[in-house]
């Protein structure tokens, strides 16, 4: 596409249009998450500098038992994305689940992930759903109470007030009895942190980039991608670990039927990944309708696996 209007735009193009038109240039983190992007995501996870995948995995297999028990057992598992190879299997096992609902906004992703899990276990019920999960949604009729997983510190990718939104709608698309596992990030030192956004392998740095390719393959675009670099860099005062792709040098570019012009030094963010302290996290749920009732860390507390269950049910029949 070369002559993109407003009219023929994507929401990738809405949101690169309006982002690169702010006095601090931004795009959304979701747009990282193209066929390479995902890729490049999943060597994320294997990279000894990040963490959080195989602390997670860790807390999931260590802890099966008390999760069995506090998430509940031979409930519905509702996955809010498409589901990890190696996470969903964990958290089905420890809870009995005969029935599996992966929602994601992505069919084929979501097509891909439940092809392989339905062949590792064949006598799973699999409710695959496509759609946005950000808002509160009707689920097909499922044997209930149901049980959310939302790992990988993916809530971290969400400002405070989204984060908020997000558990909510969770809760309301849970219903009555609703239990929460999810995995959040912990506040930590700022080197380990900042090298885990930013590896010696550079995956991480191509992670970034690759969203200036993308634009140049889907919306046009002209960006000279030689002249950025990747950027993360640990935000004290939001307690969030801030990706940016600076420009090194003086650049104008076109994308989504737009001219940009960047001076040196200018950064488009890129992503935020917000940590939160144990007490953070019960705050956060407690803000969203949900009460803690357990916590697993590894001993160096590097990333925090938690149970929730859904408030204000009020009396049941
Ligand atoms: C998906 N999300 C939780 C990852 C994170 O850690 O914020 C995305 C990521 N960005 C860079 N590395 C990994």
């Amino acid at each position: 596409m070369s002559e993109a209007t407003a009219d023929t735009l994507s929401d990738f193009g809405r949101a690169v249009r309006d982002g690169l038109d702010q006095v601090r240039k931004t795009i959304p983190a979701r747009y990282f998450y193209d066929l390479r992007g995902s890729k490049l995501f999943e060597e994320i996870t294997a990279l000894p500098e990040y963490y959080p995948t195989r602390t997670e995995t860790a807390l999931l297999e260590d802890h099966a038992d008390d999760l069995g028990r506090l998430a509940g057992r031979g409930r519905s598992v509702i996955e809010f994305g498409a589901g990890s190879a190696t996470k969903t299997p964990l958290l089905l096992a420890a809870t009995g689940a005969t029935t599996y609902v992966p929602v994601d906004i992505s069919g084929d992703f979501l097509a891909q992930s439940v092809a392989d899990l339905a062949r590792s276990h064949p006598a799973l019920r699999i409710v695959p759903v496509v759609g946005d999960f950000s808002k509160p949604m009707d689920l097909p009729a499922l044997p209930r109470p149901l049980t959310g997983f939302f790992p990988g510190s993916t809530i971290g990718n969400f400002d405070h007030r989204s984060a908020v939104d997000l558990l909510r709608s969770f809760r309301e698309t849970l219903g009555v009895d609703a239990r929460l596992v999810i995995g959040i990030d912990t506040r930590k030192n700022a080197r380990l942190l900042e090298a885990a956004y930013d590896d010696d392998a550079g995956i991480t740095a191509a992670f970034n980039l690759n969203l200036l390719e993308r634009i140049n393959r889907e919306l046009g675009g002209t960006i000279p991608v030689d002249a950025f670099e990747h950027r993360a860099a640990w935000n004290e005062d939001q307690g969030r670990v801030e990706m940016h792709l600076v420009a090194t040098r003086e650049i104008s570019f076109n994308a989504a039927g737009r001219r940009f012009s960047m001076r040196r030094g200018e950064t488009i963010h890129t992503e935020n990944s917000y940590k939160y302290t144990l007490s953070e996290a019960r705050l956060l749920a407690r803000a969203s309708g949900w009460e803690p009732v357990a916590f697993w860390s590894d001993p160096d507390e590097m990333f925090g696996l938690h149970v929730w269950v859904a408030t204000g049910d009020g009396p049941r029949p």
